[in-house]
Formats: structure tokens, C-alpha cells, sequence
């Protein structure tokens, strides 16, 4: 197994963090992992914000209690950090990556008008991400959060869309991986060689 290969299938989502810090040089490590990220004609949208004061943090418990009143509030009181003052879905995690783009800043296709950013900044999340692993933190990619919210409260600029969060540090003791985590379908059932499945095949 590569190395890579290795690192891909260590990575798992984790949803409860310690409150141990992150180390800067672990940080940079990983935000230098979204700088060498490819993005179309190398136009570099992506915007990060990196959210580490407990004021900031507590913003975040704001706006991503996002569907609260839906499904997910079983998995927001399981995961919600005690003694906080929402029930939310943060994990406690120390550092917060608001990943982002710039609508101005980035490639759009000529024809078509089709933006570049949310692949763009999707490739720099994973980036990101699989860095975190390989500096031996964990990480959870999340997209449930009001966005809306999140604009205002960190008076996030016109110009930038918000993508996606990435939660990251070290799993608490005794952090396990959810249940369904390491499981992914066959590879029957997502990649077809040369022509698309013909409607009556049973999935
Ligand atoms: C685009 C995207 C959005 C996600 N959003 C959330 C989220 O809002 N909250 C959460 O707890 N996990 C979220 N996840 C984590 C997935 O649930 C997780 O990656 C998936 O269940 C596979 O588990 P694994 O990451 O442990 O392999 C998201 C993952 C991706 C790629």
C-alpha cells in the first residue's frame, strides 16, 4: 500500500475534538497544503478564514445549530461540547477553516458562464484535509451550517462565497470513527468503464 493509499484510509470524519491546541507549525502545514492546491488557470480564489479565538468560536456554535429543530438534533445533542450554551453541531473543535472563495477572482468558463470557485475551493478543502491527517490531526468537513449566518457574523465579504468548514484537531480520547464510516460501495456501482449502466441493471 503507498503511502498516500495509507493516508487516504486513515482519514475519517471526526465529530469530538480535544481541547488541546493545534500547533502553529501543524496550522501552516496544513494551510500550505491549500496553497499548492491546482485551481483553474492557477487564479488561486480560494479565501480561508482560520478561526481560533474563543470569540470566534463561540460564532460558529451560532451559526451552525443550522436545522436544529430537523433530524440531526439526536446527533447535535451526542456531539454538542457540555457546558456551552447552544446545542449544536461543533464537535469542540479548537480550530475552524471557513474555506471560501472569490467570486471576482476566480475562472469562469466563457461560453457557459459556469464558475470555477466551489471546485476550487473544494480541491483546497480536500488538500487541507488530508494534510490534517498526515500531520496527525483530525478533521470534519462540514456543509450543515447556515451560511447566511456565518456571513454575518464574521462580516465575511460580498465578494467571497462560503463553501464549506473544516474542523480540525486532535480526537478526543476515545474518539471512534461513526459506524458507517469505513464503508464505501463497490466500485461496480460508481465507475463504468467505457459506456453508462443500462437502465434495468439492479443496483
Ligand atoms: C461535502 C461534505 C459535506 C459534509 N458535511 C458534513 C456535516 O455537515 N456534518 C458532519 O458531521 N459531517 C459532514 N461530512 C462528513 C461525511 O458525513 C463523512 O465524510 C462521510 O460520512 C464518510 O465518513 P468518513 O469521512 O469518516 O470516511 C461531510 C462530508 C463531505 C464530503
Amino acid at each position: 500500500m503507498s503511502d498516500f493509499t495509507d493516508l487516504m484510509r486513515r482519514r475519517h470524519t471526526v465529530r469530538s475534538f480535544d481541547q488541546r491546541p493545534v500547533e502553529d507549525e501543524k496550522l501552516l502545514a496544513v494551510l500550505e497544503a491549500a496553497r499548492w492546491a491546482p485551481t483553474a488557470v492557477n487564479a488561486q480564489p480560494q479565501r480561508i478564514l482560520v478561526l481560533r479565538e474563543p470569540d470566534s468560536l463561540d460564532k460558529v456554535r451560532e451559526f451552525c445549530t443550522y436545522g436544529r429543530e430537523g433530524s440531526n438534533v439526536s446527533l447535535a445533542k451526542d456531539f454538542d461540547l457540555p457546558g456551552t450554551k447552544h446545542i449544536s453541531l461543533y464537535y469542540g473543535a479548537p480550530v475552524v477553516l471557513v474555506v471560501c472563495y472569490d467570486r471576482t477572482a476566480c475562472w469562469s468558463h466563457p461560453e457557459s458562464g459556469e464558475t470555477s470557485g466551489p471546485i476550487d475551493a473544494t480541491i483546497v478543502a480536500t488538500h487541507m484535509m488530508l494534510e490534517a491527517t498526515a500531520q496527525g490531526l483530525g478533521s470534519a468537513w462540514i456543509s450543515y451550517f447556515d451560511k447566511d449566518k456565518a456571513r454575518a457574523l464574521l462580516d465575511i465579504p460580498a465578494d467571497w462565497e462560503v463553501c464549506s468548514m473544516l474542523y480540525l484537531g486532535y480526537p478526543s480520547a476515545g474518539e471512534r470513527p461513526a459506524h458507517a464510516s469505513g464503508t464505501r460501495c463497490p466500485l461496480a456501482d460508481t465507475c463504468f468503464f467505457d459506456r453508462v449502466p443500462t437502465t434495468d441493471r439492479v443496483v
